[in-house]
């Protein structure tokens, strides 16, 4: 089934609790949030205290945490008791990728796998059956508001292949240049869980979830 999960780091940060509800009551399903340690990316967005307050707001819609930080192997329980659902780490930000995934399990948190648009889809091998999503990042991560790289369309394709050929059961997100545009074209490509920041939280955002919506049925 396919998902909608807005990126509040394109949200108005003075109405994070009106935004959030428009986005939850005009269908989506969860709320993305970006964690950014101006390290691992350049640039720097916020962390648990916040991540607390957006979980209050959020009420019963998960929280789709997407860590842009090195060695996020030392922050796993600091994210589960802010209140994250699914906790997303990418390849490129810890030496034992593996141990990761088995802490945030052990945390009781839904795992998800990112990759840089760099980053060959073949590495994703050794983790495909231990992971409950894996991220195609589609811009380089840092920054909402960037144009998506045509490249994560071969990437998506050969994530659902890896997943079919695996037989596992596991999320294919997209995330960055997202718009109603290539929507479509990214659907099929093969992602079923869909980030969206500037797309979304513009003009109407309800209206932006409905179309949204309108194109993922
Ligand atoms: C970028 C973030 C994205 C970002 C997407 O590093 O991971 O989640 O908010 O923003 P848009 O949809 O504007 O490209
Ligand atoms: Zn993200």
């Amino acid at each position: 089934m396919n998902k909608l999960s807005p990126s509040m780091l394109s949200i108005d940060f003075g109405n994070i609790e009106e935004n959030i509800k428009k986005v939850k009551d005009a269908g989506a399903d969860y709320i993305h949030v970006d964690v950014m340690d101006g390290s691992f990316v350049p640039n720097i967005s916020f962390g648990p205290p916040v991540i607390e307050y957006v979980k209050k707001a959020a009420g019963d819609m998960p929280l789709d945490v997407h860590l842009m930080i090195d060695r996020p192997e030392r922050y796993i329980d600091a994210f589960k008791k802010c209140g994250a659902d699914i906790l997303t780490i990418h390849y490129e930000s810890t030496e034992d990728v593996h141990e990761t995934i088995r802490l945030i399990r052990e945390a009781g948190m839904k795992v998800g796998l990112s990759i840089k648009p760099a980053t060959p889809v073949s590495v994703l091998k050794d983790y495909i059956s231990e992971v409950d999503m894996i991220l195609i990042m589609s811009v380089e991560p840092g920054f909402g508001g960037q144009s998506f790289m045509d490249v994560a369309y071969d990437k998506l394709r050969e994530t659902k292949a890896l997943v079919m050929d695996t037989g596992v059961s596991c999320d294919i997100e997209v995330d960055g240049g997202v718009s109603l545009q290539n929507l479509e074209s990214i659907l099929e490509a093969g992602a079923n869980v869909i980030v969206a920041g500037s797309a979304i939280f513009k003009n109407d955002i309800a209206k932006n979830v409905k179309d949204f919506r309108s194109i993922m049925k």
